[in-house]
């Protein structure tokens, strides 16, 4: 098996509403042959997905059981946010703010200018170094924040690996579509309004997104989701300090970013750079979480670090920035993100959620919001005032 059979194999797959074939179309960006391992890679804008599945069913029927193809790997290229599923009956209407809500059949009410506009602070929850740990923090410390009587988001803009919907026990999940306008309307869990890239890709086919769309899918895809009225959105970052993330950390009209980072140096150094991006584009960092900085002994309560200590203090104190928090590493925090169950919505009590509540408070106090009991109160006494 070559390139050339392989095209020509392609050749014989039929776009859905197209005369011409996958090939002819030009939707073929690239194939890659690796022993008997071929990835081939798929320009498909414009097609739903519906259509999508169509075409990769088919490419798959071309390919696999040919002489010398032992294995077919489809990528599928876009260079646009993929379209929202369409409104149905059962659709949340627009106005959810705590997470959707509403429904039926009653008219939309008649949403604010800016998706935006209604919410308090964005935070970013972000890494130099991959797997640190941003994602289970992020669904933490919105989590958190939540217990702490505060209205909250959590938005997944990590377009190379979105792990929320999973973490968050909502892998399965659709967001509605506002009947007003074509916004997407969070999932609720735990909570929480959860909006993920994730649930707009396929599951089982890797996205390349091309570079300088992704800061555009990402600019778009905070505005076109309808957030309602929220006190936090806490937005997870994907991993890195490139390009991508930069321009991201511009579009995003962000309140500040917290930088995750472990006790390793490697990840100290990363951490650095991803300090140093934010300043960059004058957002404020908040602060530093050390994920998996130390071990809580479950019988006994003993707190160990099997890893290095101090490390993330001194960047601290070296580029004054706050510490927001320390998180043990723990196999409950890992099972719990896994399983859909963070530990923060199942054992807020144990020593690691309270890990996890620390920074919310941290947070709170750097980023003040006024609970509904509080306006309350305070509406009270200014009518005792007068
Ligand atoms: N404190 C912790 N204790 C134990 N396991 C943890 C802890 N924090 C994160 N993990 C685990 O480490 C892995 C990576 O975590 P996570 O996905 O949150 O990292 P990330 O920085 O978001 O990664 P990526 O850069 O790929 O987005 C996950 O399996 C998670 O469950
Ligand atoms: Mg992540």
């Amino acid at each position: 098996m070559n390139r050339e059979t392989i095209e020509q194999r392609l050749a014989a797959v039929a776009l859905p509403g197209h005369d011409e074939d996958l090939v002819a179309a030009g939707r073929v960006s690239e194939i890659e042959i690796d022993g008997g391992e071929v990835t081939v890679v798929l320009a498909l804008d414009g097609f739903d997905r519906e259509a999508r599945h169509a075409i990769e069913d088919a490419v798959l029927a071309a390919l696999e059981g040919q002489e010398g193809v032992d294995d077919v790997l489809i990528e599928v290229e876009l260079e646009s946010m993929p379209e929202p599923p369409p409104a149905d009956d059962g659709v949340t209407m627009y106005g959810g703010g705590g997470g959707g809500g509403g429904g039926g059949s009653k008219p939309a009410v008649k949403p604010p200018k800016n998706a935006l506009s209604e919410v308090r602070h964005l935070i970013a929850v972000a890494s130099g170094k991959g797997g640190v740990g941003k994602s289970t923090v992020a669904v933490n410390l919105a989590l958190a924040l939540k217990a702490r009587g505060a209205r909250v988001g959590l938005c997944d803009l990590d377009i190379y690996g979105p792990s929320v919907p999973t973490q968050m026990g909502v892998a399965k999940a659709k967001p509605g579509v506002s009947a007003s306008q074509k916004r997407f309307v969070p999932v609720e869990a735990y909570g929480v309004s959860v909006m993920s890239i994730g649930f707009l890709v396929d599951d089982d086919t890797p996205v390349i997104w091309r570079g300088p769309i992704v800061s555009s899918v990402v600019k778009q895809f905070l505005e076109d989701v309808e957030w309602g009225a929220l006190d936090y959105l806490v937005i997870d970052m994907p991993p890195g300090t490139g390009d991508a993330q930069l321009t991201l950390s511009q579009s995003a009209p962000l309140t500040g970013a917290i930088i995750v980072t472990t006790p390793s140096e490697l990840a100290l150094i990363d951490a650095v750079k991803g300090l140093q991006m934010f300043r960059k584009v004058d957002t404020p960092v908040l602060g530093l979480v050390e994920n998996m900085s130390h071990y809580i002994c479950e019988s006994c309560g003993h707190e160990s670090h099997p890893f290095n200590t101090g490390g993330t203090e001194r960047v601290s104190a070296q580029f004054e920035v706050g510490m927001l928090g320390h998180i043990p590493i723990d196999h409950a925090i890992q099972r719990g993100g896994d399983e859909g169950r963070p530990v923060m919505a199942t054992a807020a009590d144990s020593p690691q959620g309270k890990g996890f509540d620390a920074v919310a408070a941290a947070v709170i106090e750097k980023c003040p919001f006024q609970a509904e009991e509080g306006k309350k109160k305070g509406f009270l006494a200014n009518l005792f005032k007068r």
